[in-house]
């Protein structure tokens, strides 16, 4: 019969949209508000423990959230000799022990970054030590990289075959500075068979003094290890997440330093001390701890602009801090980013974030 392929592709498409209008409700109207009248800690812990149930609905679900193949040709994203399926991560801090990567990318993600893992577990900071600035559309934490600590984590990825996993490593605690580099070297050799890339993390708000090691002395000595036993090996990229605190003048030394010493990229950036311009109460405001969400944008893309100018483009950027939006994801790429990174945003805007982002990523570049 003419005509009948196209009437079951419209009957088809408007499933796909009520299914799609449906969960937005849902999300708005009922598991937004519910989750947001409960501790975000225990939401969050909650939230893991149903996606580590989930796999097969979630697999289902994708079919209501995919991309045709000439799509996903569009998305895909050729970054540090890797092909990203689309250009928009996990940030790292949501799956710190990574447990639920897969699920991650049944939600769309392209790519997971776990961690940040220290070499042994440790509990982190006491409670109550996360909480959400609604009226700024930010989060404060200062978990202080609670986690399993490095075998575990790598016992969960030997099962990984085809997620794209960016290893987020840190030191412990009580580890003093001066021995850093051992617990940043021994996340590397236990991590490298089970990782994609990885992000060496210097610049969380939360760990005491973790951010003095931003200085390219320090860098240097926890870097050039890595690199060494690197080069002895099939290479993989080796990225720096940095601070939004830092001058720019630091962060310009930063950028030489990594096209001195060969480091693949900058992930920009981590969590903010500063309170600047908070709409939130007084109370809120003064909690210790990593700003991210909305506040964080601005001084995210000035930072990918400024590391795009003073590398002339030749430093590859994970471009992460307050996309809240998906105008935001364009904004970042378009400022010199090659991937993104979101962690507050999926936690305001819910499951179906992702999805919005690369359709108008596809929208931008047609
Ligand atoms: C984080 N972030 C983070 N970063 C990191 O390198 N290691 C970590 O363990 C964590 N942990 C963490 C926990 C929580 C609760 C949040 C909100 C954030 C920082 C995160 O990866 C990202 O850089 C910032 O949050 C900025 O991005 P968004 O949240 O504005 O999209």
């Amino acid at each position: 019969m003419p005509g009948s392929a196209e009437t079951k592709k419209n009957i088809i498409n408007h499933i796909i949209t009520a299914f799609q209008n449906f969960e937005d409700f849902l999300w708005k109207n009922i598991l937004k508000p519910l989750f947001f009248s409960l501790d975000p800690e225990k939401v969050h812990h909650l939230v893991v423990g149903i996606l580590k149930h989930s796999n097969r609905f979630l697999k289902i679900r994708s079919y209501f959230y995919s991309f045709d193949s000439s799509e996903k040709k569009k998305l895909e994203t050729n970054v540090f000799g890797i092909t990203f399926p689309n250009p928009v991560g996990l940030a790292a801090g949501f799956d710190k022990n990574a447990e639920v990567f897969k699920q991650m990318t049944s939600l769309g993600f392209g790519f997971v970054e776990i961690g940040t893992v220290t070499p042994v577990s440790q509990n982190g900071n006491p409670k109550k030590r996360l909480f959400r600035l609604v009226e700024d559309s930010a989060i404060i934490n200062r978990l202080g990289f609670n986690n399993l600590g490095v075998e575990s984590v790598v016992n969960r990825l030997k099962r990984n075959k085809k997620i794209i996993i960016g290893g987020n490593i840190g030191k412990n605690k009580i580890t003093p500075n001066d021995n850093a580099k051992k617990d940043y070297y021994d996340c590397f050799i236990k991590l490298y068979p089970h990782v994609h890339y990885f992000a060496v993390n210097v610049s969380s708000p939360n760990t005491p003094k973790l951010r003095d090691l931003q200085d390219t002395d320090e860098l240097k000595k926890i870097l050039i290890p890595i690199i060494n036993e690197n080069i002895q090996r099939e290479s993989k990229p080796i990225l720096l997440k940095i601070s939004p605190d830092l001058t720019n003048e630091s962060i310009e030394q930063i950028v030489e330093m990594c096209q001195e010493i060969k480091i693949d990229g900058i992930i920009t950036s981590n969590t903010t001390i500063s309170r600047n311009n908070l709409a939130s109460n007084e109370i809120l405001k003064k909690e210790v701890g990593g700003l991210s969400g909305s506040p964080l944008n601005k001084r995210s893309n000035e930072i990918i602009r400024l590391i795009n100018k003073k590398s002339s483009g030749k430093l590859p950027i994970i471009g992460v801090g307050g996309i809240m939006k998906p105008e935001d994801a364009i904004e970042k790429l378009n400022a010199g980013a090659v991937l993104v990174q979101i962690y507050t945003g999926f936690i305001y805007n819910g499951p179906s974030f992702v999805y919005k982002i690369n359709r108008e990523i596809l929208k931008a570049s047609d």
